[in-house]
């Protein structure tokens, strides 16, 4: 797990100076710099200096991480042998295996050296079945890594199949992906929406992601940020309850008593730590604004 807050995080070919400089406006907690599939190969030297620059002039507040090519492709090495130097927050690495995490972190020792003062936390994009199915020992296998990203589309291309509204064709994925990730403390992040005008689609994406247990979300488009934030955070009546539950079991520990019942329901130990943590949460959140 990671000490930034990720809720949001927007994806910015880097291709476009257009778009990374719209990218410092807007309130995403993070800015992911692709270098991958949203630029093309014509383009993917131009990309990869613009996101040396931006990396030289760090004139940012919030985390940068970096989308790098896959390492069996022409561009992956070159791209890590610019970018690491420079020190990103984090490296996305697409289409991610075993193999390719043990080769990213063989390439990114050599590169930084042990006097390095700043991590680049790993963050391995699973997006093909394969992936998906190997998780725990890809996920398990660095130490770099703190976080994973679901990756939709690339992964029913994969299963052959079509990406519903619903998401049923990625619902095991999805569900697996937030167990290990949980079960080794990891960040975990949904796939972007790609239906950039459907918002009310997105709400109900975000709310699905957040019950599963996502702890934030990837997106293409700004103006799916602040949805995606509001649903990362804990709403005003969350927090109010869970101000309630910690009281109500404040006074039973006062009684001698470990459970007690409260609006008609038990509250316990694990009921009184989730409050904990939604209001630890919630702090976190404020103390970043
Ligand atoms: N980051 C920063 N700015 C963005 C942006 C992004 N991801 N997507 C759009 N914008 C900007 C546009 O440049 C435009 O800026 P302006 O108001 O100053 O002109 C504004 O937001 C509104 O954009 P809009 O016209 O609605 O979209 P578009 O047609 O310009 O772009 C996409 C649509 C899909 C091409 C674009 O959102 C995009 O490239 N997204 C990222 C794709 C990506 O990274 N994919 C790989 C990860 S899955
Ligand atoms: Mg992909």
């Amino acid at each position: 797990m990671s000490d930034f807050l990720r809720r949001s995080l927007l994806y910015v070919p880097a291709s476009s100076e257009k778009m990374l400089n719209k990218a410092r406006t807007i309130s995403s907690d993070a800015v992911i710099l692709d270098l991958e599939d949203s630029v093309s190969p014509e383009e993917k030297e131009k990309a990869r200096k613009n996101v040396v620059e931006y990396l030289h002039e760090r004139q940012y507040e919030k985390e940068v991480i970096v989308r790098i090519n896959a390492l069996n492709t022409i561009w992956g090495l070159k791209d890590m042998m610019e970018i690491i130097p420079l020190s990103p927050d984090g490296i996305i690495l697409p289409k991610a295996n075993e193999k390719s995490v043990a080769a990213y972190e063989m390439i990114f020792f050599s590169l930084s050296g042990s006097e390095r003062e700043k991590h680049t936390s790993l963050i391995p994009l699973l997006e093909t079945a394969e992936g998906i199915s190997d998780a725990r020992q890809i996920l398990s296998s660095s130490g770099l890594i703190d976080a994973i990203q679901l990756g939709a589309e690339d992964l029913a291309r994969d299963l052959s199949v079509e990406r519903t509204r619903e998401g049923l064709e990625i619902e095991f994925a999805r569900q697996s992906l937030v167990y290990i990730a949980k079960g080794l403390k990891l960040d975990v992040l949904d796939t972007p929406y790609t239906a950039i005008h459907d918002i009310e689609g997105l709400r109900a994406d975000c709310m699905k992601a957040k019950a599963m247990g996502f702890t934030g979300k990837v997106c293409i488009h700004p103006s799916h940020v602040d949805v995606i934030n509001e649903i990362f955070s804990p709403s005003e009546a969350e927090i109010s309850e869970a101000g309630k539950i910690i009281s109500a079991y404040e006074d039973a520990r006062k009684d001698g008593k470990g459970a007690v019942s409260y609006n008609g329901k038990m509250i316990d130990l694990p009921i009184l730590q989730r409050a904990e943590n939604l209001i630890a949460r919630n702090n976190l959140i404020q103390n970043r604004r």
